[in-house]
């Protein structure tokens, strides 16, 4: 059996810098024009970096701690848009199953179904996801989260309440920037919570590696016409300290 060994990505350098400041011997490996982190956390060996944006990018950068630093577990941890009217900035979302929404290979293919894998949706493990969802839960409960942020910061962002909710997320290639957008998805994939552009991509590369997985995110804005300003905000002034507590609760 193997050590366990923690890969721990982000999508940008904002989701990931405070969670390398928590490395004890701390070293950096340079390649592919991406810095992996190695390194402990609670005495558990990790290995952070950033991906870079959208499904190849985290792809590559996924089976890369698979194949060269021989990670364990994999958690990614990020923001995203989001899809469901009850959700809102802040609220913590949890993948129970990753879809990829821009992949379409119909007529020969049902649409989301990934070529030769026969699958549409993939579910993370359950021991990883109740573990997330414990750890979590507490965190929003006892508004641990929120109080890492300036009372400035909870009015800026109107958060106040915070939610941690368990359902899908869906991934794929595009910024989600209009309401019309949401409402296209919708209809084609009711269950939806959020979008962002790496998740379902990660979870694909961890199932065919048999490498267990948690995707973990920060609604950043809810994927209308505000997104881009409140997208930038949330990731200058939010992510990183949510991405810190939420790890190091996490990792053990
Ligand atoms: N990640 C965070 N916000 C997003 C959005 N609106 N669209 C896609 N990915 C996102």
């Amino acid at each position: 059996m193997n050590e366990k060994r923690i890969g721990i990505l982000g999508a940008m350098p904002e989701e990931i810098h405070g969670i390398v400041s928590l490395l004890k011997d701390k070293k950096e490996v340079v390649k592919g024009m991406r810095t992996y982190y190695t390194g402990t956390i609670n005495d558990v060996e990790v290995v952070v970096v950033f991906s870079r944006w959208g499904k190849v990018a985290s792809a590559t950068t996924v089976t890369h701690l698979i194949v060269e630093f021989k990670i364990t577990q994999l958690i990614f941890t990020g923001v995203a848009g989001a899809i469901s009217r009850d959700l809102n900035i802040g609220d913590v979302i949890i993948a129970s199953s990753l879809v990829q929404h821009d992949m379409d290979a119909r007529p020969i293919m049902d649409r989301f179904e990934i070529p030769l894998l026969g699958k549409t949706m993939l579910f993370p493990p359950k021991d990883l996801l109740d573990n997330a969802m414990d750890c979590i839960g507490k965190l929003v409960a006892d508004k641990s989260l929120i109080h890492l942020l300036s009372l400035k910061q909870q009015e800026v962002f109107s958060l106040y309440e915070q939610k941690v909710v368990v359902g899908q997320i869906a991934s794929g290639d595009q910024f989600f920037s209009s309401n019309l957008q949401k409402e296209n998805l919708l209809a084609a994939l009711s269950d939806v919570l959020c979008v962002e552009m790496e998740g379902a991509a990660v979870a694909q590369v961890c199932f065919e590696y048999d490498v267990p997985y948690v995707v973990i995110r920060t609604i950043s804005d809810i994927a209308n016409e505000d997104s881009v300003v409140d997208f930038k905000e949330f990731v200058s002034q939010v992510a990183s300290k949510f991405g810190v507590e939420i790890i190091r609760k996490l990792v053990k």
